[in-house]
């Protein structure tokens, strides 16, 4: 069926500044790592990003190497914005990656100038588009001068192939030189994406500081833990679970009992606050003024819409904020 936007879709959504850029972002944006490769079911992943789209999420994440196999989240993301979203381009930020390995030889991984301008090549041409919105180096390359691959980055803006630029997985201190660098350069360093969930807070360590004071926002990657920061596995390991699958990052032994103790006790304080635990978690780190928006997987529809409704309670109290601290510790 042809699809049609909602005309209420930037109703609902709340819009946050990204550092000191001129660019909005949703609070809560789409990751596509997870649930759009060629072993993925395409009509639920359309599903998905009609939802998305319907209910103010305009940022959608993507990396070479999405999939599986490696490149085809790209593909599928590109034919999907061609068949249901072409027309409405300029009302989205879509953002891709480069960092990790893509393909064989020495010019395929890490943070050449060689690789990046190549690798962006190559997602353009995946996903049938003229430009992204936002192309990150997806991670540090010790070997690789910094001063190359922030070169490449701002090369990439000045080709026209990416409006921002922005790094992901960088420690504190080499954000600051990263920044530095770009600054020089005139292409300033739009965002960070870090690993940062209840379960992954080294970005309390330092880094949130170093962003906010250099003006670049900050965006989470894996809020829920892969999941575990929700519902799911309350009651053991559901069949259809990011847990249970062959492939994927988020393993059955990383659900461990100490864990497990964790999040009941979470789960139940969400209750008590009225959220599920994923709103709850979500809404842990958009009390932040520093987290510009929350970058979240989904592999159902349904996971979307409770997701979404954390953004009805983004408040905490002292109380809440002790309780939580005191079991994470
Ligand atoms: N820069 C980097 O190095 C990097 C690394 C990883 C990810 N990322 C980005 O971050 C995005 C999000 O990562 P992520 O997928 O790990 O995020 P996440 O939001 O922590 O986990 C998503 C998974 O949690 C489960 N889930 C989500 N909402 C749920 C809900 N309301 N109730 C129950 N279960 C729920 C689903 O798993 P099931 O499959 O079990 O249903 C879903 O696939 C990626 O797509 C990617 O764009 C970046």
């Amino acid at each position: 069926m042809t699809y049609h936007p909602s005309p209420d879709r930037y109703k609902n959504m709340l819009y946050r500044r990204c550092g000191n850029s001129g660019i909005k972002l949703p609070a809560v944006s789409l990751g596509l790592w997870h649930n759009f490769g060629d072993v993925d079911d395409v009509e639920n992943y359309r599903q998905i990003l009609r939802l998305a789209f319907d209910s103010g999420i305009t940022h959608f994440d993507l990396a070479n190497n999405y999939g599986p196999p490696p490149g085809s989240a790209e593909e599928n993301f590109g034919r999907i914005l061609k068949e249901d979203f072409s027309g409405y381009r300029d009302e989205m930020i879509i953002s891709s990656k480069a960092g990790y390995l893509m393909w064989p030889g020495p010019y395929g991984d890490w943070g050449s100038k060689k690789y990046l301008v190549s690798s962006l090549d190559q997602s353009l041409k995946r996903m049938e588009l003229d430009y992204v919105d936002i192309f990150y180096h997806h991670r540090p390359d010790p070997d690789t001068p910094l001063e190359e691959t922030m070169a490449a980055l701002d090369l990439i803006v000045r080709q026209g192939k990416a409006l921002y630029v922005g790094v992901s997985n960088y420690p504190a201190d080499l954000t600051v030189k990263a920044a530095a660098i770009l600054k020089q350069l005139g292409t300033p360093c739009l965002i960070h994406q870090p690993k940062y969930s209840m379960f992954e807070r080294w970005a309390e360590g330092g880094l949130l500081d170093v962003l906010e004071k250099g003006g670049i926002g900050c965006i989470p990657f894996s809020p829920l833990a892969q999941g575990l920061l929700t519902n799911k596995y309350l009651h053991g390991i559901p069949e259809d679970s990011r847990a249970a699958k062959p492939t994927g990052f988020l393993q059955t032994s990383h659900i461990t009992d100490d864990k497990l103790v964790r999040i009941k006790e979470l789960n139940e304080l969400a209750l008590q606050r009225g959220q599920t635990l994923a709103q709850m978690a979500l809404a842990w780190l958009l009390k932040d003024n520093r987290v510009t928006s929350v970058l979240i997987g989904v592999s159902k529809t349904d996971q979307l819409l409770d997701s979404l409704k954390a953004l009805d309670n983004i408040q905490f109290s002292p109380d809440e904020l002790t309780k939580i601290e005191n079991i994470l510790r």
